[in-house]
C-alpha cells in the first residue's frame, strides 16, 4: 500500500510574514486531526523556506522547494543549488513544472540534470509531467507524457526512481478549476505506472507514487485520491489557506 502525500505548491505567493501565518495555521490544525498516514509537504518560494522550516520544526510537515540548479556553486546568478536546499530543512524538490517548462525554458533534459543532482544530493525529487489542452484534444496525452517521463528519466537507477513521485498535472486543468475528471486522471497515472514497469520492472513500478496535479479542491480531492494509482494531490491554489488544504490532506486520509 503506497502512502498518500499531499504537497502544496504555493508557486510565487506569499511574503515571509504571510508563509509564517500561514504554515502555523497549518500546523495547528494538522496536530488536531488524525492524518498521520499522509505525507504532508509545503513547497514555498525560496526566501520562505528558512523561515517556514523553523515554524514546522518538531511536525511532521516536510518542506519542498519548487526548484533547483544542477550545479553546485559558482557563477550561476539567480540560481539555488541543492546543498543550499538542504541547509535550509528541505527534504523535496518539485522539478519540472509545466509553469517552468512555458515561461523560463525547461526541457526533458534540464529536468532530467536537476533530477539526477537531486538524487545524489539526497534530496526527493517531484517531477511533473502533463499534457497541455491541444494534445489532449490532439489524442496525443500518453505519447506526451510518455516522452516526458523516459526522457526525464534517462539513467536513473530503479533504486532512485523508487523514492521519487511523479506527479501527473495536466496543463489545462492547472489554475483553471477545470480538474480531470477521476476516469481521466486514472487512466493517465496507470499509463505512468505500466511505463515504468517497462522501465523498471513491476517493484518499482508499484513503489513510486504519482500525484495528481490540477484544480485539486476539499470538494474534488477525495474522488480523484480514491483512484488506485492517484496516491495524493500537488496542490496550487488550495494550499494557499489553511483551512483548504487541511482538507484535501483529510480527503487523502483514511482515518478521517
Ligand atoms: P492549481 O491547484 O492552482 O490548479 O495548481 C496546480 C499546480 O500547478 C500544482 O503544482
Amino acid at each position: 500500500m503506497r502512502r498518500k502525500i499531499v504537497a502544496g505548491n504555493w508557486k510565487m505567493n506569499k511574503t515571509v510574514d504571510e508563509a509564517v501565518d500561514l504554515v502555523r495555521s497549518l500546523k495547528e490544525k494538522l496536530a488536531q486531526g488524525p492524518v498521520d498516514d499522509v505525507d504532508v509537504v509545503v513547497c514555498p518560494p525560496f526566501v520562505d523556506l528558512v523561515p517556514v522550516r523553523d515554524v514546522i520544526a518538531g511536525s511532521k510537515i516536510g518542506l519542498g522547494a519548487q526548484n533547483m540548479y544542477w550545479e553546485d556553486a559558482g557563477a550561476y546568478t539567480g540560481e539555488i543549488s541543492a546543498g543550499m536546499l538542504l541547509s535550509a530543512g528541505c527534504s523535496y524538490v518539485i522539478l519540472g513544472h509545466s509553469e517552468r517548462r512555458q515561461y523560463f525554458g525547461e526541457t526533458n533534459a534540464t529536468v532530467n540534470k536537476r533530477l539526477k543532482k537531486a538524487f545524489a544530493a539526497g534530496l526527493t525529487p517531484i517531477m511533473c509531467v502533463g499534457e497541455r489542452l491541444e494534445q489532449r484534444q490532439a489524442g496525443i496525452t500518453q505519447a506526451v507524457v510518455e516522452i516526458q517521463v523516459r526522457e526525464g528519466l534517462a539513467d536513473i537507477t530503479a533504486d532512485q526512481a523508487k523514492q521519487m513521485i511523479i506527479a501527473y498535472e495536466p496543463v489545462w486543468a492547472i489554475g483553471t478549476g477545470v480538474n480531470a475528471t477521476p476516469e481521466q486522471a486514472q487512466e493517465v497515472h496507470r499509463f505512468i505506472r505500466e511505463l515504468l514497469a517497462k522501465m523498471f520492472g513491476e517493484d518499482t513500478a508499484e513503489a513510486v507514487r504519482i500525484q495528481y496535479g490540477g484544480s485539486v479542491k476539499p470538494d474534488n480531492a477525495a474522488e480523484l485520491m480514491s483512484q488506485p494509482d492517484v496516491d495524493g494531490a500537488l496542490v496550487g491554489g488550495a494550499s494557499l489557506k489553511a483551512e483548504s488544504f487541511y482538507e484535501i490532506v483529510r480527503a487523502a486520509s483514511q482515518r478521517s
